[in-house]
C-alpha cells in the first residue's frame, strides 16, 4: 500500500535551524513527509528566509494587529486546514498557545524543548540548566498539551555539560542532538509509528521489508 506522505506545518519565530534540519532530512528521503507551510509571528525572522529558499510556503502574522491571540488562530487554523496539515510541529514558536489550536491538533502537535524535560521548561532552559549545575541535559520532544512544556515526552537525546561550558557552547551542542532527535520523532510520526496513551508514549518497532 502506498500511502500519501504526511503534511507538516512548522511554527518558528527565530533561526530556523530545526525547520532547516527537518527540510533536509525530509529531502534526504527516508521521511514519508513533505512540508507544507511555515507558519511564523516575526516577518524579520531568519527561519523566514530559510522558508522562501526551500520553498516552503509560508504564514506570516503579526500578532499585534489581531485582537486577541484567539483571533490569529483562528486563521491559523483555518489556513492549516486549507493545506491539508496532518502534523504542527512547534519547534522555537516563541508563543503560548490556545485550546483554539490545540485542541484540532492534540495528538497530532509536537514541540522541540532544549533541556531533558520536565527539568527546565520555559524560556531560558539552557541557561536554567547550567545555573543549576546539571551535568547531563539535553533535548525533548513532546506532545503538546494546555501546559508550559508539560505534555506527553516522546523521545530524548542527553547532552553532556562540560566544564567551561558557556551558554554559547552548550546550546550549539543541544542544538545539534536536537537536529538528530526531531527528524527521527517526525519519521516515526510519518511512519504511523507513535501510540499516545494517557500521558504514555510508545513507538512501535520498524517492521523489516
Ligand atoms: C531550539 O533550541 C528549540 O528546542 C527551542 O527553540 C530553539 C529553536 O532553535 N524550542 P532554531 O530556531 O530551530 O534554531
Amino acid at each position: 500500500m502506498v500511502s500519501s506522505p504526511l503534511r507538516i506545518a512548522v511554527f518558528a519565530s527565530g533561526s530556523g535551524s530545526n525547520f532547516q534540519a527537518l527540510a533536509e532530512a525530509i529531502a534526504g528521503g527516508g521521511i514519508p513527509a513533505e512540508l507544507a507551510l511555515l507558519v511564523c509571528d516575526r516577518p524579520e525572522a531568519k527561519v523566514v528566509r530559510r522558508a522562501e529558499a526551500l520553498g516552503v510556503p509560508t504564514l506570516l502574522f503579526r500578532p499585534k494587529e489581531y485582537a486577541s491571540r484567539e483571533a490569529y488562530e483562528r486563521e491559523i487554523v483555518a489556513r492549516l486546514e486549507a493545506e491539508g496539515v496532518e502534523l504542527v510541529v512547534l519547534a522555537g514558536y516563541m508563543r503560548l498557545i490556545t485550546g483554539i489550536l490545540l485542541n484540532p491538533f492534540y495528538g497530532r502537535m509536537i514541540n522541540i524543548h532544549p533541556s531533558l524535560l520536565p527539568a527546565f521548561p520555559g524560556i531560558g532552559a539552557v541557561r536554567q540548566a547550567l545555573e543549576y549545575g546539571v551535568k547531563l541535559t539535553g533535548a525533548t520532544v513532546h506532545f503538546v498539551d494546555g501546559g508550559m512544556d508539560t505534555g506527553p515526552i516522546i523521545a530524548q537525546q542527553a547532552v553532556e555539560v562540560l566544564d567551561g561550558d558557556t551558554e554559547e557552547t552548550l546550546a550549539e551542542r543541544i542544538h545539534a542532538a536536537e537536529h538528530e532527535l526531531l527528524p527521527r520523532v517526525v519519521r516515526w510520526m510519518a511512519e504511523g509509528r507513535i501510540k499516545l496513551d494517557g500521558r504514555k508514549v510508545t513507538v512501535a518497532k520498524e517492521v523489516g521489508p
